[in-house]
């Protein structure tokens, strides 16, 4: 076991394309995997630079990126925009492209169609998209036609409407057993992993040991076999979020603040550029 787990940790291995087998691996291994989002080129390469092993083109680009209050309404140009500047910025990391709404639901030849614009245009390696069993025909559907598929379980922000609050999800059994169900049924399908959000921690760590595949939490608990966040939450950058699940690694929003407020008074005051900066 040691060794497998160093084998995944070795900087040589850093440097290899992250694939859906080595989550696969990884999961077996005990290797927690690090998810996070991007959205352009200049992120999505720092973040693969640091070693991410899945960035996520998620359809949070529609709360962080565009201002919107949800992620209903992203499109799929949107979507496919974001990931063809993300692709670029990556050598190593996994990228998974969410699915937007109404690019899937109750549709599987649309779902289809939506699935492959992703991977034609982008260069992408895999798409995401939320539910259970609503949305196993067209995961179904998609997976026949080659494409990797990650499910999405838990808080499904696209259904933000249906819950009316983003509120902890599967606190009762009736919803927790769904969510059980669901994960075995998207793990049958040959989903390669599953999103878990907002659940009550042991209820994530009895669905990823009932299964074979990763499953990713966020705001799920510490059991999962792998963490995504927001990028923009972990980096300070959304201050007036602040959900229990975010762990802020830096304050940027400030940083970038007291950076902008510097240069607007030495703009004022005519000390920038100085003469070495100028031609
Ligand atoms: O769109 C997104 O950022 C997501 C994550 C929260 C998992 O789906």
């Amino acid at each position: 076991m040691s060794t497998q787990l160093a084998s995944v940790t070795t900087l040589e291995d850093r440097t290899k394309r992250v694939t859906t087998q080595t989550l696969q691996e990884m999961r077996r291994a005990g290797t927690k995997i690090a998810m996070l989002t991007a959205y352009d080129y200049t992120s999505a390469r720092i973040l693969d630079g640091a070693g991410v092993d899945v960035l996520l083109v998620g359809d949070s680009a529609s709360n962080v990126m565009a201002g919107n209050e949800t992620t209903l309404p992203i499109t799929l140009e949107h979507m496919i925009y974001h990931a063809q500047c993300v692709i670029p910025g990556v050598q190593r990391s996994l990228v998974v492209v969410d699915l937007p709404f109404g690019t899937y639901q109750g549709d599987t030849k649309r779902a289809l169609h939506s699935a492959i614009r992703v991977m034609k245009e982008t260069g992408a390696h895999a798409v995401k998209l939320e539910g259970g069993a609503v949305a196993l025909e067209a995961i179904q559907r998609i997976l026949s036609a080659g494409i990797p598929v990650m499910g999405h379980l838990g808080l499904t922000p696209q259904s933000i409407y249906k819950f009316g609050t983003y509120r902890v999800r599967a606190r009762e059994e009736e919803e927790a057993d769904q969510v059980r169900r669901d994960a075995v049924l998207l793990e049958q399908a040959g989903c390669f992993g599953i999103v878990l959000e907002k659940i009550p921690a042991t209820l994530a760590a009895e669905v990823t040991e009932s299964i074979s595949i990763p499953t990713i939490g966020i705001g799920a608990g510490p059991s999962t076999s792998g963490q995504v966040l927001v990028t923009h939450d972990l980096l300070g950058l959304t201050k007036d979020f602040n959900p229990r699940f975010v762990r802020r690694y830096a304050d940027l929003a400030d940083t970038i603040h007291d950076a902008i407020e510097h240069y607007i008074e030495d703009v004022r005051a005519g000390t920038f550029p100085a003469l070495d900066e100028s031609y």
